[in-house]
């Protein structure tokens, strides 16, 4: 079809091939990091006081990143009467003015990456790459639903009035809307989801995950800097019991929410169960990522797509491979260069930018990874087991062989990768078990067979890559995001995003 270009540009990236370039940015963020880190509920632009916590450095446990306060339940409600009184100014604000300072805090973010790149290694152990990955996506975010948003709000549609009527539809913003997001993107899919919610013309209250409330603060900081009002975004650091109490309030208006689908389900029983409204709910959840391999593909490129996809950002995308299926005449060399091929990869300090493997998020998730790998190292062929450091939540790399059809039951949330074969005669079989688990988020295929192209194309599944890796969806080009047990759709950084933050209305006049 043709192409579609909204007015925007996505964000630049940094070079970092030259030993100059990356000693001067090295130089940068330690400078930018030596301001201490806060994080407190913004209520109305003022941080509020309370019991504070140190958070500690995710891969020096010694170093403080930064005190936060959390939020109890008073401060929520109060956050949410602030965003409710908040919504008559903001939602009266043209499209043109909400979009001017979406593309401020853009520029704001670009300005202040250095500051940002530390905050997301030490909050949330991403290496120099990733941080640089997902403030770039931060950016595009924001300039891309300023510029959908101005096409999408700025203009009213008029409709035929065959009987000398006037008809109109425009949309309309819903209210306050609560956006809570997870700890594995705390800078692009927060601010991603409050932009989104802002440009419809509502007001938000945020509600971070636990685990990254310092990369939050700051970003609140910014939109605030840049012209959102602060009655219009409301900040509420706090865990899983305060998302709840938030989603239970009487006067929000709709829900975003980024993170696990156990979660998400919550949530929508929460919201079926209020009395009034029905209100709605836009999730994005978690999924068992596949990649299909048959003996056209090329080995080489299978093995850099499948390292990449597999145990880039230590595994913890939602979008990572989890499920590489092997047509048996290949899968003995491919598994081969991919076990050489993870050999290679450093785990270590995330801002060493040699390193390939950060930490994971928290000795929780370290837990129940290991957890994890002692099952599958007495139940499954190992055909690799990195080693990590001592110190630190390091997770590393795994290769495990499983008989097929296989059936991880769950979410396997770090750089482990499980490996079955197919015979080709046995692929539809494949297909199907893949498609039972009932996610469907991404999947991979590697294949020159244009046959096999288009029957994965009608598999239920959002994102679909052939003959690269699986990860790193682009704003506006990979619009992301899944469906069945992988979420409710539409995409994240797609064209059909924003009318879901808004109602319509049509207007019929007898003239
Ligand atoms: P999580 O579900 O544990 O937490 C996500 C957020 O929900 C956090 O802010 C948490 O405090 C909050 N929360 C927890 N219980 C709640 C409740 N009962 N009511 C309201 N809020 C509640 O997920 P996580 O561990 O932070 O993130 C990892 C998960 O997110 C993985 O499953 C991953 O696949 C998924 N994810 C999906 C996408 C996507 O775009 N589809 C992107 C990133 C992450
Ligand atoms: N949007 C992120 C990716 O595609 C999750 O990897």
């Amino acid at each position: 079809g043709d192409l579609y270009r909204p007015a925007r540009r996505n964000s630049r990236g940094v070079e970092l091939g030259h030993h100059a370039s990356l000693t001067a940015l090295h130089a940068e963020v330690t400078r930018a990091g030596a301001a201490p880190a806060a994080a407190a509920p913004i209520i109305d632009g003022t941080a509020q006081g309370g019991p504070s916590r140190q958070v500690a450095s995710l891969f020096d446990p010694g170093v403080v990143a930064g005190t936060v306060v959390e939020a109890d339940v008073a401060i929520a409600d109060r956050a949410v009467d602030a965003a409710a009184a908040g919504f008559t100014t903001w939602c009266s604000a043209s499209a043109a003015q909400r979009a001017k300072a979406l593309r401020r805090a853009a520029d704001l973010i670009e300005a202040q990456r250095a500051r940002l790149i530390h905050l997301l290694a030490v909050e949330a152990g991403k290496t120099i790459d990733d941080a640089i990955a997902e403030i770039r996506e931060a950016v595009d975010f924001c300039r891309y639903y300023a510029a959908e948003g101005e096409a999408l709000f700025g203009a009213e549609l008029g409709l035929p009035g065959p009987t000398g009527e006037s008809n109109t539809l425009r949309l309309r913003p819903r209210g306050v809307f609560v956006a809570i997001s997870p700890w594995n993107f705390p800078l692009a899919i927060f601010i991603g989801q409050i932009a989104a919610a802002l440009m419809a013309g509502n007001t938000v209250v945020a509600k971070p995950a636990e685990q990254t409330p310092l990369i939050a603060a700051e970003t609140v900081r910014v939109l605030h800097g840049a012209g959102i009002p602060v009655s219009a975004l409301q900040l509420v650091p706090g865990d899983g019991a305060i998302g709840a109490r938030l989603v239970n309030h009487p006067a929000i208006a709709g829900v975003v929410f980024t993170g696990s689908y156990e979660t998400a389900r919550a949530i929508n029983i929460a919201l079926a169960n209020r009395p009034g409204a029905i209100l709605p709910l836009i999730a994005e959840t978690g999924g068992i990522n596949a990649m299909l391999v048959d003996s056209t593909a090329l080995a080489e490129q299978v093995t850099d797509d499948v390292v990449t996809s597999a145990f880039r950002s230590a595994g913890q995308r939602c979008s990572a491979l989890r499920l590489l299926c092997l047509q048996d005449d290949v899968a003995d060399d491919i598994i081969a260069m991919i076990v050489g091929a993870a050999r290679e990869l450093r785990i270590g300090d995330p801002r060493d930018a040699s390193t390939h493997i950060g930490p994971v998020i928290d000795e929780e998730a370290k837990a129940r990874l290991d957890q994890h790998i002692s099952q599958m190292k007495a139940s499954a062929r190992v055909h690799y087991a990195g080693t990590t450091p001592d110190v630190g939540h390091f997770v590393a790399p795994h290769v495990f062989e499983l008989p097929q059809p296989a059936d991880l039951g769950q979410e396997v949330f770090g750089p482990v990768l499980h490996v079955v074969r197919y015979r080709g005669d046995d692929l539809e079989r494949t297909l199907q078990a893949i498609a039972a688990s009932g996610y469907g988020l991404t999947f991979g295929l590697h294949s020159r067979i244009s046959q096999l192209v288009d029957r994965v194309g009608r598999l239920p599944i959002g994102n679909i890559y052939v003959n690269r890796n699986m990860i790193g969806a682009v704003v506006g080009v990979q619009p992301f995001g899944g469906c069945g047990l992988s979420g409710t759709g539409p995409k994240a950084g797609g064209p059909h995003y924003l009318a879901r933050f808004a109602t319509e209305q049509t207007l019929t006049i007898n003239t």
